[in-house]
């Protein structure tokens, strides 16, 4: 089978001073794409700001025979955002891929989150995804073709423990990966998620220690590298991948049941036909809509 390659490509991803994001960088450029490596090279919770990390990831790569720039803004801002894919642009000439991966933590239990906690956190996930891609956008439209790869998170699909902010801002990334799979569909660009588990300064205090061995950030990024590639013909879809594990994340409904006259009790007295799970996989708005309107024949 041939290699998967990314030669004439041009790839942007966030966060990847560290981590996931590093790894994705790394493999994307030794497979021929030319990278922007953007971090802004803060602390985990978000504070601080460093060119150092990008620099030294474009460094590895450079030393490796690859092409990548580094960008230290913040993929929070709308100028932040605009800096990232106009270094792509004047760097490279063109863009192809965003990987949006940046994210910060500030974990802390419901009762006690603060509002700049919760705000601060939805920034990063889900401004900074919409910033970067709208920024990317109009570039991948005019020339036919793109690939978005977002992160979500399990903390997201199935909900953490002192995770509200984070869950939100991910589930989030699940609905704008869903819309930006329709909407650039008549453009050629394809929008995928992946909700990965890893060992990172993000989950090291977090994960069991036998995990180092086995979750490592380059079991992660080849799901990156697919999802991003031009055979690749998925989009608006959600993947966990985990240790060398990938697997496709579904939203589904149940066959759900229906009455003339809805009240309180009918919907207790049904209570287990309305949870019961037999799911199907609507994949727009539309096809959940058309599943009520049947129920209703
Ligand atoms: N590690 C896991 O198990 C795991 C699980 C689920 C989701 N994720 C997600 O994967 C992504 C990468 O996380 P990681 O585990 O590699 O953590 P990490 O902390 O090692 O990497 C995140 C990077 O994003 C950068 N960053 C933060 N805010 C930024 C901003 N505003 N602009 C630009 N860069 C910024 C950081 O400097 C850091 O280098 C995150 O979105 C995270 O939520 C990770």
């Amino acid at each position: 089978m041939s290699e998967l390659r990314f030669d004439g490509k041009v790839a942007v991803v966030t966060g990847a001073g560290h981590g996931l994001g590093r790894s994705h960088a790394l493999l994307l450029a030794e497979r021929g794409a030319k990278v922007v490596v953007n971090d802004l090279g803060g602390a985990l919770d978000g504070s601080g700001a460093s060119t150092g990390p990008a620099a030294e990831v474009v460094e590895l790569i450079t030393k490796n025979g690859g092409a990548a720039v580094a960008n230290a803004d913040n993929v929070a801002t709308p100028e932040g955002a605009e800096a990232i894919v106009r270094t792509a642009v004047e760097a490279f000439g063109r863009v192809d891929i965003v990987v949006n991966n940046a994210g910060i933590l500030r974990d802390r239990s419901f009762g006690k989150m603060t509002v700049e906690e919760f705000d601060a956190v939805l920034a990063v996930h889900v401004r900074g995804t919409f910033l970067v891609s709208r920024a990317a956008f109009p570039h991948m439209k005019e020339q036919g073709y793109g690939r978005i790869v977002n992160t979500t998170s399990p903390a997201g699909l199935f909900g953490n423990f002192g995770q509200a902010n984070y869950s939100t801002a991910k589930m989030g990334l699940v609905g704008l990966t869903k819309t930006l799979g329709i909407e650039g569909a008549r453009a050629g660009i394809k929008a995928n998620a992946i909700a990965p588990i890893a060992w990172t300064r993000m989950t090291e205090s977090l994960l069991p220690a036998e995990f180092e061995e086995k979750f490592t950030a380059d079991r992660v990024s080849p799901l990156v590298a697919y999802l991003a590639h031009e055979s690749c013909e998925t989009s608006g879809d959600v993947f966990s991948v985990g240790a060398g594990r990938v697997a496709r994340v579904f939203v589904a409904e149940g066959p759900g049941w229906r009455t003339d006259d809805l009240t309180v009790e009918a919907i207790r007295d049904n209570w287990e036909a309305i949870i019961a799970e037999e799911p199907h996989l609507p994949t727009t708005l539309g096809e959940q809509a058309t599943a009520s309107m049947k129920a209703m024949l």
